[in-house]
């Protein structure tokens, strides 16, 4: 058996138990249905309109999981198609969906380089890509079942924020590589609390999930197969395979501006660069990103998929309560948005506060504006700070899911 299947059968990831499903529901990106909405269908799909989706190694069921579970409280006439290499990972996906009573499933063994036939309204690809003999042939077998319309979320490893992982697989995989799997588990445990504190991955503060189950460690630090890419890179496989980059859900953690001095010099460089060079370089001086989570289109229509703030969008907040968020922009004048080490501030005009305050109830831009008594552009001069700054963090999307 190839051992990157052996890798997941031995141990099916993420570590995840069933039963866990009658207390809470496991979300994130890429594939909250707000998010699919937002950057892959302008934020206004009809979700009482069939959807066809694909989940390419879907593992335990994350993704599959949200994404079902999402779409059947939007009342979408779904059908949803699972495939995964590892039967033990496909067994736990399976119980999960029964155990919340989930249907119009379809759960399949095999190879996502041989998908099933689409053409699929959306496509799940999170982890899964980097672990791959030819990522881009995977990416281009995904794309080859996307229907013209539809688009594409994905996460694959990014390098800088992974730093000290592979110095570290390759050493134990020259000490243990022959070993059954949950011998080199033990054996790497033993090793890593051996270590000195100058090796670089006890030094680098980004990663825990080897203390969260053996399977994370196995996934992070005994992988069969695993190699990240670099923005630029995963963008050129993407155009190899005809599909653009809508958006990284986190773009402002790229933003080279955040990093360096707002000085002249630094200001007249940057303006030097295009888009995705500017989303490089502020990977390479980040440092922390550890992974990209990006949603792709079909390249037509890349650059249009993504919803806009026009007066028809309706805004959604993530993870940040309206209420609490005006109170701190009244008081503050800014954002602060923190991961790890890092705080990012976004300077957003005070006068903005009620306007946040009104984000909910579906209620549109246009509404929010004409209860603050402004036009459109006296609106826009205060919401184009709150725009930018949050869907930047992935934290405001425009979407009528709730
Ligand atoms: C790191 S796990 C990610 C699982 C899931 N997508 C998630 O994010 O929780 C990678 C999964 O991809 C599967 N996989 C790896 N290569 C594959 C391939 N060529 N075709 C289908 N599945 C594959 C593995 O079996 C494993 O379950």
């Amino acid at each position: 058996m190839d051992p990157l299947r052996a890798q997941y059968e031995a141990f099916p990831y993420p570590e995840r138990d069933p039963a866990d499903e009658a207390r809470r529901l496991v979300v994130g990106s890429p594939s909250a249905l707000f998010e699919i909405d937002h950057y892959l269908f302008g934020g206004r799909r009809d979700w009482r309109r069939p959807f066809r989706a694909l989940v390419a190694g879907g593992g335990t069921g994350d993704g599959l999981i949200q994404l079902a579970q999402q779409l059947k409280d939007a009342g979408c006439p779904a059908e949803i198609v699972y495939l995964d290499l590892s039967q033990a990972a496909r067994r736990i996906a399976e119980a999960r969906a029964a155990a919340r009573g989930l249907s119009g499933m379809t759960f399949l063994t095999g190879d996502l380089c041989d998908p099933p036939p689409g053409p699929f309204d959306y496509v799940d690809c999170c982890g899964v890509l980097h672990h791959l003999p030819d990522p881009a042939a995977g990416l281009a077998a995904l794309a080859g079942v996307l229907s013209p319309g539809g688009g594409m979320g994905i996460m694959v490893y990014a390098p800088h924020g992974r730093t000290g992982v592979y110095p570290l697989q390759q050493a134990f995989a020259a000490l243990m590589g022959e070993d059954p799997p949950a011998e080199r588990v033990a054996l790497a445990r033993q090793a890593l609390a051996a270590l000195p504190p100058t090796n670089w991955f006890l030094r680098n503060p980004h990663l825990s999930d080897h203390q969260a189950s053996d399977a994370g460690l196995h996934d992070l630090l005994l992988n069969a197969r695993d190699r990240p890419f670099e923005i630029g890179e995963l963008v050129a496989m993407a155009d190899a395979a005809g599909l653009g980059l809508v958006s990284l859900t986190e773009p402002g953690r790229y933003d080279p501006a955040r990093m360096l001095p707002d000085t002249p010099a630094f200001r007249e460089r940057l303006a030097r660069l295009g888009p995705l060079e500017r989303l490089a370089l502020g990977e390479r001086l980040a440092g922390d990103i550890r992974m990209h989570v990006a949603y792709l289109a079909p390249a037509a229509r890349a650059g249009t998929a993504m919803a806009r703030p026009t007066p028809q969008a309706v805004p959604r907040l993530n993870g940040l309560p309206a209420a609490a968020l005006a109170r701190t922009v009244a008081a503050r004048g800014e954002i602060a948005i923190s991961y790890g080490e890092i705080t990012h501030r976004i300077a957003v005009p005070a006068a903005a506060a009620p306007l946040i305050a009104r984000i909910g109830a579906g209620r549109s831009l246009g509404a929010i504006a004409g209860a603050a008594g402004l036009d459109w552009f006296g609106f826009m001069a205060l919401w184009g700070p709150v725009h930018r700054g949050l869907t930047g963090f992935n934290r405001l999307h425009y979407t009528t899911v709730p």
